[in-house]
């Protein structure tokens, strides 16, 4: 199951094979990198293949990584990616060999909004340290399972297992395209787009679209943000990390547009994605990105709408589908 795998960054490895087993039909060659990445290319349909076009969904999860046990077995941590204090408190982990351990604080001068990390550790119910089955350096994932609301679902890593989910179901879809296709399920994005960095260099692509996940606005005394669940895929217009090549974002809205896609126009102010690396590999990259709005992002229990993950798949089809023009 692709929202529930286990895949920290730098640990894709289990993930990586849920993915190629959904991919491996849906492409001419299917190829790993040095780094990891998981590279699929579809071949252009027609005499004159338009554009190399690199699409990206990561497929690592922000989680912890041990760094000290103690003599009663309690596990220190580092964070791997954007993990916060206030979200671990009474949630649980996940180690690659099945252990499950639960976050705990320590109750010196402790409060609840302050909470450090250093002040925390990973409970596994041990006796002691001695023989612990858990090493130093061991990653581990958040551990929720995946829970369907009907119009609306939640996992442990909608991002960017909705985005994985998004461009597996675009290969699906998309019968022929006049474009060279490369979808990318990139690692190590939490820690610093650094699958996107090395694969978007061996791509080389003409244009690049990264599918990931983005904040909304639409919660209690939420920031203010024109985004909201429900209401279409977002068209990134600018992040903490990129603007949106002009050119390609207004080719998705004009893709959307034609084909009665609803659509939402994204300015994240923290943030960004694997089209942050894409946009300046080589000599640079036209990079846009399709988003998909999830509430709780960087927490145990993110949520999504599905009708924007389907119209997220219809706007990548839509887009794929015809010659780009980019001016
Ligand atoms: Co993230
Ligand atoms: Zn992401």
């Amino acid at each position: 199951m692709i929202a529930e795998a286990y895949g920290p960054s730098g640990h894709e490895h289990i993930i990586r094979e849920v993915i190629r087993d959904e991919i491996k039909s849906l492409a001419d060659e299917v190829r790993v990198d040095a780094l990891g990445n998981l590279i699929a290319h579809r071949k252009a349909v027609g005499a004159t293949p338009r554009k190399k076009v690199m699409l990206a969904a990561h497929m690592d999860e922000i989680g912890v990584m041990v760094t000290h046990i103690d003599e009663k077995g309690f596990l220190r941590f580092a964070s791997l990616g954007g993990v916060f204090a206030n979200t671990l408190v009474g949630h649980r982990c996940r180690f690659e060999n099945g252990i499950i351990g639960a976050f705990g604080q320590e109750k010196k001068n402790s409060s609840r909004t302050e909470t450090q990390l250093d002040k925390m550790f990973i409970d596994i119910g041990a006796r002691d340290g001695k023989n612990s089955p858990i090493n130093v350096g061991d990653a581990a994932g958040f551990w929720r399972e995946f829970t369907d609301l009907g119009d609306r679902m939640i996992a442990k890593t909608m991002d960017d297992r909705i985005g994985c989910a998004v461009l597996i179901e675009t290969l699906r879809q998309l019968k022929k395209s006049p474009h060279e296709i490369f979808a990318v399920f990139t690692v190590q994005e939490e820690v610093g787009v650094r699958g996107a960095t090395t694969s978007a260099f061996g791509v080389q692509p003409d244009v690049a679209i990264a599918i990931d996940v983005t904040d909304t606005g639409d919660t209690p005394e939420s920031n203010t943000m024109a985004v909201a669940l429900g209401k279409g895929p977002a068209i990134k217009v600018k992040d903490s990390g990129m603007l949106a090549h002009r050119g390609v974002k207004t080719a998705l809205i004009t893709a959307a547009q034609e084909n009665k896609i609803p659509y939402q126009l994204e300015v994240l102010t923290g943030g960004s994605t694997d089209a942050m690396a894409m946009q300046v590999s080589r000599e640079g990259v036209p990079a846009g990105v399709v988003s998909i709005p999830t509430r709780y992002v960087h927490t145990p229990s993110e949520m999504v709408d599905f009708d924007d993950a389907q119209n997220a798949v219809k706007l990548l089809v839509a887009f794929l589908g015809k010659p780009i023009k980019l001016d």
